[in-house]
Order: C-alpha cells, then structure tokens, then sequence
C-alpha cells in the first residue's frame, strides 16, 4: 500500500484539519509528519468544535491508529492539555495513538528562546506562534535536540546540558525570563506522556505498509511556509512540502501515493511577511468576517487576500499534487465579482514563475470572475452547483492543472461535496 499526502498549498489554515477527518474512514493510519503546536487544525462534527495542535486528526473516526512521527516536534505540556481536553469530552485516545521516539522535545527555554528571538528581531519579526518551533527545529539540524525516547535514556543529563546551553544564550540576549513554574508543569507532563505507545514509528509504519494498511500523512502549515520553499525568513522551521512526508515519517519516496493538495477559494496568512494579494479595504474585511478569519491557535487576525494563481501553480509543482480539494467556497457566496491572480508585474514585467523573493515591486495582475451569489452551505452535490461556480471550478483547473475531487461548503464534517464520484 501507499501513503497519500494531504498538505496546505497556501500559507496554512487551508482546512486540512476537517478533510483529514473527513477522509479517514478510508484509511487504517493518519499521521503527522512535521511541524507541532504551531498547528491549529480544527473539526467540527454533531453540533461541537475540536482544535487540534499535535494530534492527528484522525483521532476521532472509529479507533483508527493515529501516528506522531520522528518529524513532528512535541511539546509535552501542550499535548497533555490537548489530550486530556479530549478525554474530558469522551474521546480517550491513549489506544489509538502512537509516538516516534524520534520525535524532537519542545523544552520550556524552547519557548523562551523563541519570544527572545522574536523580541531581537523588532520590527522584522517573524510574527511565530511563540510554541518554541524555531528553536526546537534548530538544536535538531545543530545536532543538540533532545528526542522522545530519550525519555527511556539518560533523560536527565541531556536535558540539563539542553537547558544550560539556552539559558547562555538567553543571557547574551539578557532576556528577562523565569520558568520555575513552567518547568514543573512541563516534568509532570512528561510523566503523562510515558502512558502512550512511544514506538520505533519508522518500523512500524513501514510494517503497515507491508501488511497492506493504507496510510493518511497530514501535513501542518502550508507550501507557502515551508523552510526551503515559502516566503523565507517568514516561514516556520520545517519542510511542509510532500518531501517532508517521506523523512518526517522515514519512508521512500516509492511509498508516496495521492498527493491531495488543499487550499481556499482565496487566501489568508497569519504573520508578517508578503501576501501580494492582500486586501487592506472593505472586500477584505467582509472575506475575514464572513470566513471567521482568525487563528485556532494565536486568535490573531488572519490577513485575508484574492486566490494567488502563481503562488498555487508553485505549490502543485513542487508538491507533485494528484488532487486539488478547494476549502471555505461558502465564504464567496455573496460576492457579485471574485478576483484571481494569474500573473505578477515586477518591474513592468509580467511572469506567471514565483519568484525568489516576494517584496515591494511584485504587482498581482487579475482576472476578474463573475460570482455565483447563491447559498451552497446546504449543497450535498454538484449536480446542485451554480453555473458560475462550475465555470470557477473549470477555471481552476486549467490554471492548476489537476482536477479539484472535493468542495467544501461550510465548516461541518457534512458539508462536505465529493465530485466525479462515477469514476
Ligand atoms: P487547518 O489548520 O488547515 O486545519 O485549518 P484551520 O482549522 O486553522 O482553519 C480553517 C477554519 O475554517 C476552521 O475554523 C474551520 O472550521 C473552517 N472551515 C473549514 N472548512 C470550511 C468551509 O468550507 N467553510 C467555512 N465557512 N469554514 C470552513
Ligand atoms: P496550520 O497547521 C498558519 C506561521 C506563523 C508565522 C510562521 C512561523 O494550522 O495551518 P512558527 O511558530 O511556526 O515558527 O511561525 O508560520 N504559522 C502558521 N500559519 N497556520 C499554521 O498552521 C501555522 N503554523 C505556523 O504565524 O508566520
Ligand atoms: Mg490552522
């Protein structure tokens, strides 16, 4: 069997949370392959809303097996207050969900280091979750992380040495901090991490494989984000792209099957750093209210923007994605035009390439499309579809280049439009 890949095309919050949910009942595993609690991916199902961070949003759909693999970073304080917010509603997952001892240590001077970090950077700051991501990822590539499984050995010194080295640098930044009561909140929850199933996930999951089980990887963040390809410097620490499938989970490249690639029917980011199509007037605020635009995790004001063409064309390139899923169409609903970028103008010169680097100069150039104006939050089929939006979806496809297989119309788990289902 194969892995399919479902990742954010934009720069995250595209939706992955609820298709991933969605989709499970086809799969016998979901993972994580990167990123922690940065993510906020939320679900909404029977009338109540979950936000999940470090757990797979496969959790709730039948007691299927749910994997945080080696290239997720985790924080044990966070994820004990996420799992033991979901046993208070019913949903005891400590069967069902499974730990690389790969996985990476958010400690407690992660989080300082990353509000110092911020702090340094004044107006050039990155806008980060403050979950200690950064420099997490960075004692991981500098050789000096501190895994899950090291839990089982020498626990103690390695985390003393981690934590020395920290506190030298939060000196030289004489940053003010005090993490007593942080710190022993963080060693109970380790305590509580222990009760789950810390595994060799790259064996096991490459023996699921072998057994024929079919396997989900949820991507967190989005393209836009990811280390190498996204925006950089804003950008979080880790490879949000379908290659981080393969080493956040430790299986070859030959494994990988769909690749659904999942973006809105325009575009948000939360943060600083360039968004071309941003909309500073009335048509991007009534995007933000009408799309409840504002982060699961931070609750910060999500920037809210036209669908960027060139930047998703990018995004289905370097991800090789089978399957586009658009998200948050309802949001559009009302709108008598939609714009989409198709090009950039910089420096007079117009390209439909991403560029190296998004600044001042890069100019969106549109298109503009006649809206639908009709409710489709009650569409269970696009035998139901305006004809506007069928032209919509035809004309992202020709753009993209890959079919869009799923609509979603609302936030509920239902409200969910498969199309092509004769094939
Ligand atoms: P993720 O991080 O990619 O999982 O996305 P988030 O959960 O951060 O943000 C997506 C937001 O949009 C959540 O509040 C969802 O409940 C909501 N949502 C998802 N799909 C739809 C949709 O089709 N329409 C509307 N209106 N909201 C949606
Ligand atoms: P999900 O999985 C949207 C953004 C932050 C910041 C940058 C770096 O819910 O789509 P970090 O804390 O990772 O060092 O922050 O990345 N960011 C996200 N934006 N959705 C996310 O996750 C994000 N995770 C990080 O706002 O700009
Ligand atoms: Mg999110």
């Amino acid at each position: 069997m194969k892995v399919d890949v479902l990742l954010g095309l934009q720069w995250g919050d595209e939706g992955k949370g609820k298709i991933v949910d969605v989709l499970t009942p086809r799969y016998d595993v979901v993972t994580r392959f990167q990123g922690g609690p940065n993510a906020g991916h939320t679900l909404e199902f029977n009338g109540e809303k979950y936000v999940l961070r470090s757990i797979p949003s496969g959790i709730f759909q039948g007691g299927k097996v749910n994997v945080i693999g080696n290239g997720v970073v985790l924080d044990p304080l966070l994820f004990k207050q996420e799992a033991e917010a979901l046993a208070a509603s019913g949903h005891d997952i400590t069967k069902q969900l499974y730990i690389s001892k790969k996985a990476h240590l958010i400690l407690p001077t992660h989080r300082i280091l990353d509000a110092a970090y911020e702090a340094s950077k004044g107006s050039g700051k990155i806008g980060t979750t403050g979950k200690g991501i950064g420099p997490t990822y960075t004692d991981k590539i500098s050789r000096n992380g501190v895994r899950v499984g090291d839990l089982l050995h020498n626990f103690s010194e390695k985390y003393a040495a981690a934590k020395a080295r920290h506190e030298a640098i939060l000196k030289s930044l004489n940053y003010q901090y005090d993490i007593t009561a942080l710190e022993k909140e963080w060693f109970d929850a380790l305590e509580y991490l222990k009760q789950f199933k810390l595994i060799d996930s790259e064996h096991v999951i490459n023996g699921f494989l072998k057994d024929g089980k079919s396997i989900l990887a949820e991507g967190a963040q989005g393209t836009m984000l990811d280390i190498d390809f996204g925006s950089y410097p804003f950008v979080t620490s880790s490879n949000t792209i379908c290659a981080g499938c393969c080493t956040g989970l430790g299986i070859s490249p030959r494994s990988i099957g769909d690749v659904y690639g999942i973006f809105k029917a325009y575009c948000t980011r939360v943060g600083s750093g360039p968004f071309p199509t941003e909309l500073f007037d009335e048509t991007g605020d009534k995007i933000g209210a009408l799309g409840h635009e504002f982060g699961a995790v931070t609750g910060r004001k999500r920037r809210c923007g036209w669908i960027d063409l060139v930047a998703l064309r990018y995004a289905v390139m370097i991800n090789g994605v089978t399957q586009l899923i658009m998200m948050k169409s309802d949001v559009l609903d009302s709108f008598d035009t939609i714009k989409a970028c198709v090009a950039y103008k910089i420096n007079g010169e117009e390209t439909t390439e991403f560029p190296f680097e998004i600044n001042d100069s890069v100019e969106p150039v549109y298109v503009e499309i006649p809206g639908w104006n009709t409710d489709m939050t009650k569409m269970t089929s696009e035998d139901e579809f305006p004809e506007e939006f069928n032209a919509y979806l035809t004309f992202l496809e020709e753009e993209l280049g890959v079919p869009v297989k799923i609509v979603s119309v609302g936030p509920d788990r239902e409200q969910t439009i498969i199309r092509y289902t004769e094939e």
